[in-house]
């Protein structure tokens, strides 16, 4: 077929997925260019039952064009994760609505029919927005990687050292805070039940990366000489630090914002956005959304190098002193992408 011949003549077929479709779509599709582009590609994979997933191809003159897939999101469970790419050569001819529809329809008859849907894009994409809102999706949150310089904070919390608790990963307090706060800003794509340990080993534990960890637990200003325990004050707030994580093939950080903002999709690491090599990643939280609380931890752990934390609209503590480094030009956001969903 010439790239001349009118979309109108084109005989556009969808079947399910076949061996060695991969390799086709990875000639026929740019790379990715950021890391949620990178997550939503490795969607598009062999359908299979774990994750269940059901993908479909579109084929023009017996080249792979494009394809979709929808797939379980076991860890928020309410909505499958939907992806749709098509080649450039080959868009704007309704090649992309066949196939979100064919991928819609090949989930029927598995648990994935009925659920909802979710799409991850970049933030402000002008291709994959219009084309996910065209078809009934709607913004859910934003979720922002963001650099904060080292001593952006400055003397915030200096005089409050005694309020600030170097606790271990393992921790209980931490991890009962941490699950409490996962939830809450979960709540617009709930998480599925998890026990404490399961919290723990999966984003607490050395396996998920976390090598540290940090507690605000506030004196009080009514406490007087009699100051309660450390151990026995109320979290504010908690931070975790993560490694360093390279390896494309590896879990998701548990940082991640991928934690954050719906299931871990194979080989995404967050952090590899461009600009967050040299600072420690680490996940922070409001319990009470306490800012000055917030700021303090925050200020403590960052005195010497940038630190990369990931919010989401969700996170309105966590978002509120963002925006407040942003505007002073001593945070900037590395990658920022959006989620949108079909109910
Ligand atoms: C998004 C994508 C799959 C669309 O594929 P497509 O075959 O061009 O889509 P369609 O021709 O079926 O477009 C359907 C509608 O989506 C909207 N749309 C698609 N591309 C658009 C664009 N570039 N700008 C504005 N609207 C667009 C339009 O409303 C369009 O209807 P119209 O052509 O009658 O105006 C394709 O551009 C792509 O692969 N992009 C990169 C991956 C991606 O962003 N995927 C979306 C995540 S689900």
């Amino acid at each position: 077929m010439s790239p001349s011949t009118p979309a109108s003549s084109r005989s556009v077929a969808i079947r399910p997925w076949r061996e060695g479709d991969d390799r086709a779509l990875a000639q026929v599709l740019p790379d990715p260019q950021s890391p949620a582009q990178l997550a939503a590609r490795a969607l598009l994979r062999e359908p299979g039952e774990s994750p269940l997933t059901r993908t479909v191809v579109a084929v023009v003159d017996s080249v792979v064009v494009g394809a979709a897939a929808v797939a379980a999101s076991p860890a928020h469970p309410t909505r499958a994760w939907v992806h749709v790419e098509v080649a450039p050569g080959e868009r704007r001819t309704g090649v992309g609505s066949a196939l979100l529809e064919a991928a819609v329809a090949e989930a029927a008859g598995t648990p994935l029919e009925g659920l909802g849907l979710r799409t991850r894009i970049v933030a402000d994409d002008s291709v994959g927005g219009p084309f996910a809102r065209a078809h009934g999706f709607t913004d859910l949150f934003t979720t922002r990687i963001v650099r904060i310089e080292a001593a952006a904070l400055g003397g915030a919390g200096l005089d409050r050292t005694e309020d600030l608790q170097v606790i271990d990963t393992g921790s209980v307090a931490l991890t009962q805070a941490f699950a409490g706060w996962y939830e809450r800003v979960n709540a617009l794509d709930p998480a599925a039940p998890m026990s404490i340990g399961q919290v723990n080993s999966r984003f607490l534990s050395e396996a998920a990366g976390a090598h540290g960890a940090a507690l605000w637990r506030p004196v009080g200003a009514d406490a007087g000489a009699q100051a309660p325990d450390l151990n026995k004050r109320p979290v504010t707030a908690f931070a975790v630090s993560y490694a360093q994580r390279h390896d494309e093939e590896a879990e998701t950080p548990a940082q991640g914002g991928l934690a954050v903002g719906g299931a871990p999709v194979g080989g995404d690491d967050v952090f590899a956005a461009t600009g967050g090599e040299d600072a420690t990643e680490l996940t922070v939280g409001s319990i009470d959304g306490n800012l000055e609380d917030l700021r303090s931890l925050i200020a403590r752990l960052s005195v010497d190098t940038p630190v990369v934390v990931e919010v989401t609209d969700a996170m309105q503590t966590e978002s509120a002193l963002v925006d407040e480094l942003l505007a002073a030009g001593t945070a900037r956001v590395l990658t920022a992408y959006t989620t949108l969903v079909r109910d």
